[in-house]
């Protein structure tokens, strides 16, 4: 199975949300990163057949080998796929495990594989206990797992999920990305995120997206290893951090145990801050922080 997106463009009047967009994807996990406004969504909508690129193609390839624009393949495509949209509506007078049926009933499961599915989606997210709850009662967080149940019931060859760990506690969102990873094999698996750690254990590619472009592309080692010989570890007394932070891209200020006076710095630069600066092993975080720079520091 292949997806291969070729030249996507799309406008919003005269605002270029995706600009000439290919990539390939074939089974695994895929991270899609870039900070809001990056064209994250319009790519994952286009992708699923819930908005129109003004030009370009989406083609999918079954296990035989045969392409197919997804525009003419319609629903037979959208059956493949489970989609996490950036916002669910929901409604609220629906029980959780309503809301699964209903979905099921959409996505053409038949009964047997639904009452096996709901109550494993279910646990898989946490959300037994509250299954008969009125959606309307519960917390963005609940309704956020819930989401993600709905996209993997009916276990989709093809799974696309918008920001899927927002609004998630931490524990939450651990539990939520090692679910993608057992599940993931033979998938082909589109997160997109900007929080670095949400993917960057499990991402077999990331596709970094800038201004809706491909910015960069590479395993997570592959593109922190650009980094090399620019992550800077720093102690400095505590009094002269601003100053540091006029001149440096200071990621990260942490106090040693031992040493109230002093302050430990992590710092993104192409050159040696200060005489007694060592460089450390960089990481997927450090790469994405010196790509977008100030856009959202
Ligand atoms: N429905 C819309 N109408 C007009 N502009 C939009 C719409 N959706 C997105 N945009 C614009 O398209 C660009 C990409 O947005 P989006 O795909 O939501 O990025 P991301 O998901 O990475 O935050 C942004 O400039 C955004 O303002
Ligand atoms: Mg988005």
């Amino acid at each position: 199975m292949e997806l291969s997106l070729q030249n996507i463009t799309k406008f919003y009047f005269k605002n270029l949300a995706l600009d000439r967009f290919s990539v390939h994807l074939t089974p695994g996990i895929y991270a899609l990163l870039g900070p809001n406004g990056s064209g994250k969504s319009t790519l994952m909508n286009i992708l699923t057949d819930n908005l129109k690129a003004d030009s370009g193609t989406v083609m999918y390839t079954n296990d035989a080998g045969i392409s197919e624009n997804i525009l003419k393949m319609g629903e037979r495509f959208r059956e493949k796929i489970g989609f996490m949209p950036q916002y669910s509506g929901f409604y609220p007078n629906f029980s959780a495990e309503r809301f699964l049926w209903y979905i099921a009933s959409l996505k053409g499961l038949d009964k047997n594989t639904a009452t096996l599915q709901i109550p494993e989606v279910l646990a898989a997210v946490e959300l037994s206990d509250v299954a008969n709850h009125r959606i309307g009662t519960f917390s963005g967080g609940m309704k956020q797992r819930l989401a993600f149940a709905q996209a993997i019931l009916g276990d989709p060859e093809i799974l696309i999920l918008d920001e899927p760990t927002a609004g998630l506690d931490p524990r939450q969102s651990v539990s939520i990305r090692n679910y993608i990873s057992e599940i993931a094999l033979d998938k082909i698996v589109l997160i997109a995120t900007h929080v670095v750690s949400d993917i960057e254990y499990i991402a077999k590619e990331v596709i970094v997206m800038k201004k809706g472009t491909i910015a960069a592309k590479g395993s997570p080692s592959l593109l922190a290893k650009n980094m090399e010989g620019m992550v800077w570890q720093v102690t400095v007394p505590s009094e002269e951090v601003s100053e540091m932070q006029m001149f440096y891209r200071v990621t990260n200020i942490s106090v040693p145990p031992t040493d109230a006076n002093h302050v430990i710095l992590r710092i993104l630069s192409g050159h040696k801050p200060t005489s007694d600066a060592k460089t450390i092993v960089p990481t997927l975080e450090d790469y994405y922080l010196y790509t977008f720079g100030t856009e959202i520091l």
